[in-house]
């Protein structure tokens, strides 16, 4: 064969491999569709309700179905989903009575809270969304998918896509921080790594966007509470996220407990019907938040279950999750007209798709194999990324003259770690209440690193000397002893005080008053601030908490999250230098809890203090606006320099690609990874507009001198907002670019656009 003819061959097998790919997907969406359409037709009233009917697993024992009425209720064909169950020889039984004991023999799906985790313990998914690295991100929801689906779940409801700008509100631990761009990086990597290329997979599971939508801002940070926020703000600050979500495929989304604008999320059509599946044509099934439907009786929004589900189901909701609300009302809401039997269908057509999708009818064992489940969960190799995400989770905030790492030939010799989270045991600490909470899941505490535990040794190998002294003397810290800490401070040259929160206390319903550090933890960091002793502060925390004290008077602050079961190692490597830090903040810190809601991406007042000085101007007479530490924010133990910042032009036409480029130089002494972050402002809009917008950002490795030029690219979408004419769109006139390695110091460069 000459080379032209294999060339042409080759062609021809790769359009037609291409092609009969194509013909695979859409035939096999067809093909679901007429298999939906053709059980559809077989099913009673009843039958169709119960797909619509998730029901709790018997969380608290995870143990015997046989003595609960769960296997009754699959048995008569009113469940579709078991959610929060942990047994796997149960869900073995439930499917083997779902598909053969029922008169369709429609198998069941399972539903999880798979947070940060399944088997293998992550940090939690703030801090994971400070590592900025989404290729990262996807490799841990990748393995918390393998370990999930070999568990016998299909389904996890995550990624909450929440922004968040109020670190009381317990569920900022459980999302990206509080900018709308980053969250929607993070969730498309989140769901990329949850549903790989192929949700019939028996290594994927199905994701849940949530909480669909305004969840993340609950007034006081109260969690549950109520949401009133402008068009302005849902549209670019809510909703981003669950666009991109939609866009990367989550097979599914979640309503959210909260009235949104008067009106319960779970049957707020404008959102589901409208916004979700109309405007942005998304395809999938939408569940509700745990009886947020019975929940709209006590907002006061209806009157009784036939009304609730009425509602709810008209405004696009799909499956009511452990509330019965559809169980007991919607029967009756079709016999009084309020809904009708095409809307029942439409609903029960998105259940059974979502199931079909998950290849459950082809074989509903697909993801009940005790092989591949024995084999599977807490693989060894999974804790390399949980030490790698650990570590590249952490944000250093202070490290003044250079006091970490801690290395070789040091001059310090004694170390002392101290403080309530230097050693605890307690199975509540430095994971979170996903792990934890409501007994879903009773981890045994030596399979977290503790921080002590790995750090003495690390540290005694590089010639330390090293003693361990806790402050507490019981488990939740109500009795403590400072003295010997203090006196182990006083023998040591240097303190690493490991302070911060308990895991526990994060999560659904953690709502804090308070931001100070716990348990009189302050008392402890000043003592030793006044020791004079070169202190290192650990930060364990699922929130930004204040500590303007410390921030003043210790010289090296860490903060390490909730960072699951690697904790210890990964801490070990970060503070002796082994992994470099270069974790950057996404959420702002606080100096003080009055300034909350602080967060870089806010309207200019006609008075900014910054440029107007400190009277007649917005600000406070007895605290700064500026934050502690700002968004983006975090150091590494090498320096960046940021230089010769350029556009390719002064002016760039509607449309036209405006390109920014700039120098990113390594100037210290050690390879080091850095976020760019590339920020814009309109200048003069039709509306007011942000001081600042993140638009794009990049994580770059650079050896001890290197330079790189970076370049970022904007779309005429990355310029628009929501206008007041209901549109994006993008305004002519001057903008400004800025790129920097956090929100507040940055280049600045500007140019027009014009039509
Ligand atoms: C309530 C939480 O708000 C939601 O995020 C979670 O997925 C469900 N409970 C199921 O546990």
């Amino acid at each position: 064969m000459t080379k032209k003819i294999v060339h042409r061959s080759l062609f021809i097998v790769l359009l037609s491999l291409s092609l009969s790919s194509v013909f695979a997907q859409k035939s096999s969406v067809q093909n679901i569709d007429s298999r939906v359409e053709t059980l559809l037709a077989k099913m009673t009233l009843d039958e169709k309700i119960g797909q619509l009917n998730q029901v709790p697993g018997d969380i608290s024992t995870g143990t015997d179905v046989k003595t609960d009425d769960l296997l009754t209720q699959i048995r008569t064909g009113r469940i579709g989903s078991v959610l929060s169950h942990t047994n796997f020889k149960n869900k073995i039984t439930m499917q083997r009575v779902a598909v053969s004991e029922t008169r369709l023999g429609i198998p069941l799906v399972f539903g999880f809270d798979v947070i940060h985790g399944y088997k293998t313990i992550f940090p939690i998914p703030l801090a994971q969304a400070a590592s900025w690295d989404m290729g990262l991100i996807e490799r841990i929801e990748r393995i918390a998918a393998e370990e999930a689906s070999a568990d016998g779940q299909n389904w996890t409801f995550s990624p909450m896509v929440d922004v968040a700008r109020d670190p009381r509100w317990g569920r900022v631990m459980e999302g990206a921080g509080e900018d709308p761009f980053l969250n929607s990086r993070v969730a498309e990597a989140r769901i990329r790594g949850f549903q790989g290329n192929d949700l019939a997979a028996n290594n994927t599971v199905a994701a849940c966007t949530k909480h669909f939508a305004g969840y993340g801002f609950a007034e006081a940070g109260r969690d549950y509470n109520t949401v009133d926020i402008s068009d302005q703000r849902l549209r670019e600050i809510v909703l981003p996220p669950f666009k991109a979500a939609a866009d990367a495929g989550s097979a599914t989304f979640m309503n959210a407990f909260n009235v949104l604008n008067g009106v319960p999320a779970s049957m707020n059509k404008n959102l589901i019907t409208n916004i979700l599946r109309g405007e942005w044509a998304w395809k999938g099934m939408v569940v509700s938040d745990w009886n947020s439907f019975g929940e709209t009786l006590v907002h006061g929004a209806a009157e009784n279950d036939t009304d609730a589900a009425a509602k709810c189901l008209s405004a696009g909701s799909d499956m009511d999750m452990a509330g019965g609300t559809f169980e007991r009302g919607l029967k009756k809401a079709l016999e009084t007209g309020r809904v009708s039997q095409a809307q029942i269908d439409e609903a029960v057509r998105r259940v059974l798709r979502f199931k079909y999708s998950l290849g459950l009818f082809d074989d509903p064992f697909r993801y009940l194999d005790q092989k591949r489940h024995d084999e599977t969960l807490e693989k060894p190799e999974y804790r390399e990324t949980a030490r790698e995400a650990a570590a590249k989770s952490m944000v250093l905030l202070k490290n003044d003259g250079g006091l970490l790492p801690l290395t070789e030939g040091s001059r310090f010799k004694k170390i002392a770690i101290i403080g309530p989270y230097a050693d605890s045991k307690g199975n509540k600490d430095y994971m979170s209440f996903w792990t934890l909470g409501l007994g879903i899941r009773d981890y045994d505490s030596t399979k977290v690193v503790r921080p002590a535990q790995a750090l003495k040794p690390a540290l005694e190998a590089l010639g330390f000397e090293v003693t361990v002294t806790e402050i507490c003397l019981d488990a939740l810290c109500t009795e403590k002893d400072y003295s010997v800490a203090i006196n182990a401070a006083r023998e040591a040259d240097l303190v690493i005080a490991c302070v911060g929160e308990r895991g526990i206390d994060c999560g659904e319903s953690r709502s804090v008053a308070n931001l100070e550090l716990p348990r009189e933890q302050e008392r402890i960091v000043s003592i030793l601030g006044r020791l004079s002793k070169p202190t290192v502060m650990v930060l364990f925390n699922s929130r930004p908490l204040v500590f303007e004290w410390a921030s003043q008077n210790i010289p090296a602050i860490l903060v390490a999250w909730q960072p699951g079961f690697e904790t210890g190692n990964a801490l070990a490597d970060v503070l002796t230098g082994k992994q470099n830090p270069s974790g950057k903040l996404p959420v702002t810190f606080p100096r003080t809890l009055g300034q909350v809601p602080i967060y870089y991406n806010h309207l200019n007042t006609g008075r900014p203090q910054q440029q107007y000085g400190q009277l007649w101007t917005s600000g406070y007479l007895d605290a700064p606006t500026t934050p502690a530490y700002p968004f983006g924010f975090g150091l590494s133990y090498t320096s960046f320099s940021y230089s010769d910042l350029k556009l390719t032009k002064s002016q760039y036409k509607m449309g036209e690609t405006v390109e920014a480029t700039l120098t990113l130089t390594n100037t210290g002494s050690r390879v080091g990874e850095e976020v760019v972050q590339c920020y814009t402002r309109d200048l003069a809009a039709d509306i007011a507009r942000p001081v600042k917008e993140l638009k794009a950002f990049q994580k770059i490795k650079l050896n001890p001198g290197e330079s790189r030029v970076v370049t970022f690219r904007l779309s005429e979408k990355d310029l628009s907002y929501w206008n007041h004419e209901l549109k994006w769109k993008a305004d002519p006139g001057k903008f400004q670019v800025f790129v920097g390695g956090n929100s507040n110091e940055v280049k600045e460069a500007v140019f027009e656009l014009v039509r």
